[in-house]
C-alpha cells in the first residue's frame, strides 16, 4: 500500500479506483468521424500452443496478441467491501490515467483525463458524478490505474502532478471565445457513459460537450486528437447552437493546485503555447518546476490569448516573468487559449512536449519525438514497445480461461509502469548515470516489483540500480520514497538496501559501481541522517546499543517520527542481513559477521508471553490460542503492549501510519511476527515447531487478519514452504487468484503500486522471490507451461505434467530439473540466468515433495542448505 499519513504531514491520498466498463460508443459523434488506429494483431500460435508475443500489423482494427489480454481498467473500481479506507471518505478526486507510455517503463509523459468532484475544492458545490476538467500530461506513477480515484481524507495535501491540463470546447456561444468556460469548475463536463477505451498506449473518452478526446504519448510528449462533429453549426447537449470553431485552453495548474509563479506565452501566428510552473510533490518536501510546449495541427488559428479565472483576453499574449510582457502571475485559474477555425475533416491535434529542465527542452522533446503529429503511428509504436516488453514471457494458454489470461498479462503490464525514466530531465545534478524518479515507494516495490524486473527486464533494473546509487552519491542517502525530484517519506526501514543486495546477488553488473553501492547500504546501516523522516534509518544509536528500537527511545541528536519501533526493528534486522550477504560476496568478512549478528535482532522484540486476546466492545474476550508475538519494548527491557491484531482488517485497520503513535506500520503484530525472512528456521522453533508454525500461518490466512491488498502479505502466502508444506502455499495462492486478484474492474485488493501486478505475475509463473536473497520458492505455474527469456538466450521453462486447468491438481508430486530429480522446494537465480527445464508432476493431494529439512529454503541459522 502506498504510504499514508493521518495528520501532521501532508497526506498521500489513498488511491482507489473507479470506472465503468468501456464500450466503444462515441455517443455524440458520427461514428465515421473517429478513425481507430491500426492495431496489432496476434499472429502466432506456435507449436505446442505457446502464446507468443510476435506480432504482425494489420489494418483490421482488432487488438491482438498478448495486448488483447491487457486491460488497464482492472482494479479501477471502488471495490465496496475491498475498499480499505472507504469509511473515512469525505470527497473524491477522480483521475483517469491514460496509459500512454511508449517504453515499458513509463516515459515521462502520460496523457490523462482529470476528473474532479469539486465538492471540496469549490465550496458550496457538491456533485455526485465526477466530471472531466481536463487532460493533463505528467502523472506520478503512484497512480498507475487508468482510472484512479484518489480518496481525499479531509485535509491538506494534494494528489500528484496532473500538470497543465488541456480542455477543448467545440465552439462558444455566438462564436466568441469570451463566452466559453475557462476555470476548472466551470468547464468540468460529464463523460458519456461507456465511451472510455483504454489500452496500452491509447486512451479515449467522449464528453457531454460534443467533443471526443483521444490521447497517446511518446516518452516526453503527449499527443491528443480531438473529434468535433463535422458540421458548420453544432447543437450542444445544453441545447445551444454554436458555430464550429473550437477553443482549446491550457491551464497552469496541477491536480493539487500547488502552483506557484510560472509563466505562459502564446504565439498569435502559430498558436504555440509555452510556459512553466512551480509545483509541490505529493508525499515529499520541496518544489519542482515543469515546462511545456504545445503545438497544434489540423485547424487554422483564429484567435489567441490568455485567461484569468473566467475572463479571457486576446490582447494579453503572455503572463509571468518568463513571458515577453514580464508581468506578475495572477493567482487562481490562469492559462492560455487558442480559438481555431472549423477543423479540416472533423479532427485537430495538439502535441505537448514536456520537460523538467526548460521550455526550450520541452519544445525539442515534442519536435523530436512526434515530428509529424502522426497519431496512429505513435499509438502503433507504443503498442509495439509494449508487445516487446511483455513477450519476454511466453505461456501455454491451452485450457486457461480469458479471465485468468487477462489477470496475468494485465498484472505484468502494471508491474512495468514505474519508476519513471527521467534521464536527461534531472535539473538537480549533472550526471552521466541514468536518472529514475517516482520510486514510489521502495517499501512497496522491493518485494515483488524490482525482483520481477530483474527477471523480465534486467537491463532496465540495472539502470534503476545505477540511478539509486547516483541518488546516494548526490543526495547522501539512498531514497526510500522519491517523487518529483523530492525526498519522500520513509515508511519502514531502508528498503533500498534490499533492492541493491538483490541485484548484487543476482549478478546485475553493467555499469553498476558496486563499491559505491556497498558504501550506500553501509551508510544506511551506520550513519543516521539529521532528519530520518525521508531517508536512512532512525534511532541508530539505540539500535546499536540495545539491539532493538526501544519505544521510549529519545533520539535527541536527530529528528524523525519515533514510532513503528517493532516494524522498524524487524526491517532493520532483515536489511542488515541482506547487507551481510553483499559483504560475503565482496569478501568483507568482518562486515559479514557484524551484520549477520545484527540480523538476529528480531529476537529482541519477540515477547513469548504476548497473547492474542482482547476485549472487543461487549463481546468479551476474544482471540486465539496463539501466544508469542513481536511487541514493543522499552529501554529497561520491559515489553509494552500493542494489540496483536491492531491494524489488521479485523481490528482498527487504519491506525498504523507514518505519523501515528503505534509500533507497527500498516500492519499488525500478527503480520510482523512472520517477518524474519533471513531465518525462518529459528522463527519456526521460536513459535513452537513446524506444526505450530503451520497452524499459526494457516490461521493468519483463514481468520481475516491477513490483508492481501498490502505488499507485506506476499511472502506469508509462500512461507508454508519453510514449514515443509509447499502445497499449502499453492493452496492459498489459488484462494487469492482469482478470489482477490482477477480481471474484474475491482480485481485488485489494494493499491497496485506496480506490486500487486508483480505478485500476480509471479504467482502465475510458479515461483516467488525472497527479495534480497538468491531464493525463489516454487509452486506449480497456473499455465501448463511458462517460458522466460534469459540473458543466456536459452529460455527458463517450467512445465507442468498433468496440468489441470480446473486447478484440482495443484500439488507438486515430483520435480525434475534438466532431467534430474529435484526435491528442493526452491530454486536459485542460476535457473533464470542460464535457462533450463523444470518439470513438475502435479496431483490433487499434497505429497512428500519438498517437505524434508534438506528441501527447505535456506535460513541463516541452518547453513547446510544455503545457496
Ligand atoms: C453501459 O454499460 C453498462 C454495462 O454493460 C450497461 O449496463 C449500461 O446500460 C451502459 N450504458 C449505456 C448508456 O449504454
Ligand atoms: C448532457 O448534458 C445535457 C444538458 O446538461 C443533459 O440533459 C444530458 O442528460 C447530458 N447527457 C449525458 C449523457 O450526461
Ligand atoms: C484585455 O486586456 C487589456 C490590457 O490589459 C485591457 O485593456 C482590455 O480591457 C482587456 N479586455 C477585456 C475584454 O477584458
Ligand atoms: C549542468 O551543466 C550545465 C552545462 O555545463 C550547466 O549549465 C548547469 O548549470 C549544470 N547543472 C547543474 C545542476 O549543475
Ligand atoms: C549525540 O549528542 C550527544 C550530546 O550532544 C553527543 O555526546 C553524542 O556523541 C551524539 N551522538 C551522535 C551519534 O552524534
Ligand atoms: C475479484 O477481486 C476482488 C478484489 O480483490 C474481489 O472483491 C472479488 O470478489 C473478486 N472476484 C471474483 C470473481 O473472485
Amino acid at each position: 500500500m502506498a504510504p499514508f499519513l493521518t495528520s501532521g504531514f501532508p497526506r498521500r491520498r489513498r488511491v482507489l479506483v473507479t470506472a465503468t466498463l468501456a464500450f466503444f460508443i462515441w455517443a455524440l459523434l458520427p461514428i465515421e468521424s473517429f478513425n481507430p488506429p491500426r492495431r496489432l494483431l496476434n499472429s502466432v500460435m506456435a507449436a505446442g500452443g505457446l502464446e507468443i508475443g510476435a506480432t504482425t500489423l494489420t489494418g483490421n482494427g482488432s487488438v491482438g496478441g498478448i495486448l488483447r489480454y491487457v486491460d488497464p481498467l482492472i482494479g479501477t473500481v471502488n471495490g465496496g467491501a475491498t475498499l480499505p479506507y472507504g469509511k473515512d471518505l469525505k470527497s473524491t478526486v477522480l483521475l483517469i490515467q491514460a496509459t500512454g507510455i511508449l517504453t515499458g517503463f513509463s516515459g515521462m509523459a502520460k496523457a490523462v483525463a482529470d476528473v474532479d468532484n469539486w465538492g471540496e475544492i469549490a465550496a458550496g458545490f457538491v456533485s455526485d458524478s465526477s466530471k472531466v476538467t481536463g487532460f493533463s500530461h505528467l502523472h506520478d506513477s503512484d497512480y498507475y490505474y487508468t482510472w484512479v480515484l484518489i480518496w481525499n481524507l479531509g485535509t491538506g495535501g494534494s494528489p500528484s502532478l496532473g500538470n497543465f491540463p488541456l480542455f477543448v470546447h467545440a465552439g462558444c456561444p455566438d462564436g466568441s471565445y469570451l463566452e466559453c468556460n475557462y476555470p476548472g469548475a466551470a468547464r468540468a463536463t460529464e463523460r458519456i457513459e461507456n465511451t472510455t477505451v483504454a489500452r496500452p498506449g491509447y486512451f479515449s473518452i467522449a464528453l457531454n460537450n460534443s467533443v471526443g478526446y483521444e490521447m497517446t504519448a511518446a516518452t516526453h510528449t503527449t499527443l491528443f486528437r480531438f473529434n468535433i462533429p463535422d458540421q458548420e453549426d453544432i447543437l450542444l447537449p445544453t441545447g445551444i447552437v454554436v458555430p464550429n470553431s473550437p477553443v482549446l485552453l491550457l491551464e497552469l495548474t496541477d491536480l493539487g493546485w500547488t502552483r506557484r509563479g510560472g509563466d505562459i506565452q502564446v504565439d498569435p501566428e502559430t498558436g504555440r503555447m509555452t510556459g512553466s510552473g512551480k509545483f509541490s510533490p505529493s508525499f515529499g518536501r520541496g518544489q519542482y518546476s515543469a515546462y511545456f510546449c504545445a503545438d497544434f495541427k489540423g485547424a487554422g488559428v483564429r484567435k489567441t490569448g490568455t485567461f484569468v479565472n473566467t475572463k479571457a483576453n486576446e490582447t494579453v499574449k503572455g503572463m509571468g516573468r518568463g513571458s515577453s510582457t514580464g508581468s506578475t502571475m495572477p493567482a487562481g485559474s490562469v492559462g492560455g487559449f487558442v480559438q481555431f477555425d472549423r477543423p479540416l475533416g472533423s479532427q485537430f491535434l495538439a502535441r505537448v512536449g514536456l520537460s523538467f529542465m526548460s521550455v526550450a527542452q520541452a519544445c525539442q522533446n515534442g519536435e523530436r519525438e512526434i515530428p509529424d503529429f502522426d497519431f496512429d503511428s505513435v499509438v502503433l509504436a507504443s503498442e509495439q514497445a509494449w508487445c516487446e516488453k511483455l513477450s519476454v514471457i511466453q505461456v501455454d494458454k491451452v485450457g486457461v480461461n480469458n479471465d485468468l489470461l487477462t489477470t496475468f498479462w494485465s498484472g505484468l503490464y502494471r508491474a512495468l509502469l514505474s519508476p519513471q525514466d527521467y534521464t536527461g530531465e534531472n535539473p538537480l545534478w549533472n550526471s552521466s548515470e541514468p536518472y529514475f524518479d517516482s520510486f514510489y515507494c521502495i517499501w512497496d516495490s522491493f518485494r515483488a516489483q524490482h525482483t520481477l524486473l530483474t527477471l523480465v527486464d534486467p537491463k532496465e533494473q540495472t539502470r534503476m540500480v545505477r540511478a539509486l546509487i547516483d541518488i546516494y552519491k548526490h543526495e547522501g542517502k539512498l531514497p526510500d520514497c522519491r517523487m518529483s525530484f523530492a525526498k519522500g517519506y520513509t515508511q519502514g526501514g531502508s528498503n533500498g538496501d534490499v533492492v541493491l543486495a538483490d541485484a548484487f546477488l543476482k549478478k546485475l553488473h553493467d555499469g553498476i559501481d558496486w563499491d559505491l553501492g556497498y558504501e550506500a547500504v553501509i551508510s544506511d546501516a551506520e550513519v543516521e541522517p539529521d532528519d530520518w523522516t525521508s531517508e536512512g534509518r532512525g534511532n541508530l544509536e539505540a539500535w546499536k546499543a540495545y539491539g532493538f528500537i526501544p519505544n521510549d527511545d529519545d533520539d535527541k541528536n536527530h529528528t524523525g517520527p519515533q514510532t513503528r519501533t517493532v516494524s522498524r526493528t524487524v526491517e532493520y534486522a532483515y536489511e542488515d542481513f541482506t547487507i551481510a550477504l553483499m559483504a560475503r560476496g565482496l569478501g568483507k568478512k568482518d562486515d559479514e559477521r557484524k551484520y549477520l549478528e545484527r540480523s538476529k535482532n528480531w529476537e529482541n522484540v519477540f515477547d513469548p508471553d504476548a497473547e492474542d486476546q482482547y476485549t472487543d466492545g461487549g463481546r468479551g474476550v476474544v482471540g486465539s490460542e496463539f501466544k508469542g508475538f513481536m511487541q514493543p519494548r522499552s529501554r529497561n527491557g520491559a515489553f509494552q503492549y500493542q494489540n496483536m491484531r491492531l491494524c489488521s482488517p479485523v481490528y482498527e485497520m487504519h491506525k498504523c501510519y507514518f505519523d501515528t503513535v503505534y509500533d507497527t506500520y500498516e500492519g499488525s503484530p500478527w503480520l510482523y511476527t512472520f517477518y524474519v525472512p533471513q531465518d525462518m528456521a529459528s522463527l519456526i522453533v521460536t513459535l513452537g515447531g513446524k506444526e505450530a508454525f503451520i497452524n499459526r500461518l494457516s490461521y493468519f490466512h483463514s481468520s481475516g487478519i491477513i490483508y492481501m491488498g498490502n505488499e507485506q502479505s506476499f511472502l506469508p502466502t509462500y512461507q508454508f514452504h519453510y514449514g515443509g508444506r509447499p502445497g499449502l502455499s499453492s493452496y492459498w495462492l489459488h484462494q487469492y487468484i482469482p478470489g482477490q486478484f482477477n480481471s474484474s474492474i475491482n480485481g485488485i485488493p489494494g493499491n497496485d503500486d506496480c506490486a500487486m501486478g508483480a505478485f500476480t505475475t509471479f504467482a502465475f509463473m510458479g515461483f516467488f522471490p525472497v527479495a534480497g536473497q538468491d531464493v525463489y520458492l516454487l509452486t506449480p505455474p497456473l499455465f501448463r507451461e511458462v517460458r522466460l527469456q534469459t540473458p543466456s538466450g536459452k529460455p527458463a521453462t517450467i512445465r507442468n505434467i498433468g496440468f489441470d486447468p480446473s486447478y484440482e491438481a495443484i500439488y507438486i508430486q515430483e520435480a525434475r530439473l534438466n532431467g534430474k530429480p529435484y526435491t528442493k522446494n526452491w530454486i536459485t537465480h542460476d535457473f533464470f540466468y542460464h535457462g533450463g527445464l523444470l518439470e513438475l508432476t502435479l496431483g490433487p493431494q499434497e505429497s512428500e515433495w519438498g517437505t524434508r529439512d534438506e528441501d527447505l529454503p535456506p535460513s541463516s541459522s541452518t547453513q547446510a542448505n544455503a545457496p
